[in-house]
């Protein structure tokens, strides 16, 4: 075959050719070991010098040819490869998002962000004590010695003699007066968790509460009194009233419980507030002169104020939620509530 019909042949077989395998018999036919064109020169040994050279010329410029047919149909069947893979892999942005869904804030968060937004603006700092804490903190530094009937109302978790899960934030009160080493005025508040032998649907055996001590020179129930009333507007809304009964607490004297007026029926009278148009909200006082001695302040010189409220009451106020273990049992169908609610439930 002269170069031209080799062409010609190679040609003719490369139009059935689409795919790559197809391309590679065809290579070997040509170019392969024994190939048209490695055949060229096989008889080679037997030729003279003269042809030798001739022959050697005339195949090398056919399998250059050849090769170079080759590549350009192996370019374009890989071209086409890739096309057919861009189109089937492309993206489709006019196809509607995957909903993700978006978590929320926690109803118990949300509270203790606001309360200490609220305090915070009045110069409060916010401080952190362990859950787990002595008898001595918890319990003595508050007057209230081992053996006093008060501790039989707050059903503690003991670990040992020494050790306990503080049933109160009030366990830091008595840290932030110790801790004060220069003795300078305090204002603080400490959210945190609590636990107590309680399970129904009003108490958990683990809920939250804030607590607030301020102790300065001059203090008195007056501050308290204004501080906790602008407190329960912020926290329940503008109309709120608020009354304060004489209590008793260890820890305070005099001490108070304050109740705000029922902001579901606005003080008339409903279920939530068991008819009585009030709800109690926090327990409150001033601190026991005893309390500041142990805590290092000589109360002839410092007084004081305290309170403490249970976070879980007023998210369930808030948000009215009918048992307390909804805020700790992490249903999505409950926390889902709160996803698109977010700013609009909050009464600011
Ligand atoms: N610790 C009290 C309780 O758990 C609440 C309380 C009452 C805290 C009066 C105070 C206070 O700081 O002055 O029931």
């Amino acid at each position: 075959m002269n170069k031209n019909e080799i062409i010609q042949s190679l040609e003719e077989d490369l139009k059935s050719v689409t795919k790559l395998p197809d391309l590679f018999n065809v290579k070997a036919k040509y170019l392969g070991k024994k190939g048209i064109v490695t055949e060229l020169t096989s008889n080679m040994k037997d030729l003279s010098n003269e042809e030798k050279k001739e022959v050697g010329k005339f195949a090398s410029e056919v399998r250059m040819e050849v090769t170079s047919r080759l590549e350009k149909v192996q370019q374009e069947i890989e071209n086409q490869i890739l096309e057919e893979k861009l189109t089937k892999e492309s993206i489709d942005i006019s196809l509607p998002a995957k909903k993700i869904s978006r978590g929320s804030r926690h109803p118990f968060n949300r509270i203790i962000e606001d309360v200490e937004d609220f305090f915070v603006s009045m110069g409060y700092d916010v401080v952190d004590g362990p859950e787990i804490e002595t008898d001595e903190n918890c319990f003595q530094r508050l007057n209230v010695p081992i053996g006093h009937p008060a501790r039989d109302a707050q059903d503690t978790f003991y670990i040992d003699s020494e050790y306990l899960l503080r049933t109160q934030t009030s366990s830091v009160q008595a840290r932030t007066m110790q801790n004060n080493q220069d003795k300078t005025p305090i204002r603080m508040i400490c959210p945190g968790k609590v636990y107590r032998r309680d399970d129904d649907a009003t108490h958990s055996h683990q809920f939250g509460q804030v607590e607030g001590l301020v102790v300065d020179k001059d203090i008195s129930l007056a501050d308290l009194k204004g501080t906790l009333e602008l407190f329960a507007k912020k926290m329940l809304g503008e109309n709120t009233k608020v009354r304060f009964r004489p209590s008793y607490f260890p820890f305070t004297e005099p001490s108070v419980e304050v109740d705000v007026s029922c902001f579901k029926c606005g003080g008339t009278g409903c279920a939530l507030c068991k008819q009585t148009g009030w709800i109690e909200l926090l327990g409150a006082g001033m601190v026991h002169p005893h309390v500041l001695e142990m805590g290092g302040y000589d109360p002839k010189v410092w007084t004081g104020f305290a309170f403490g409220t249970g976070l879980d009451r007023l998210a369930m106020f808030r948000y009215e939620i009918p048992d307390i273990r909804y805020l700790y049992t992490n249903d999505m169908r409950f926390l889902k509530q709160f996803d698109r609610k977010d700013e609009e439930n909050e009464i600011k």
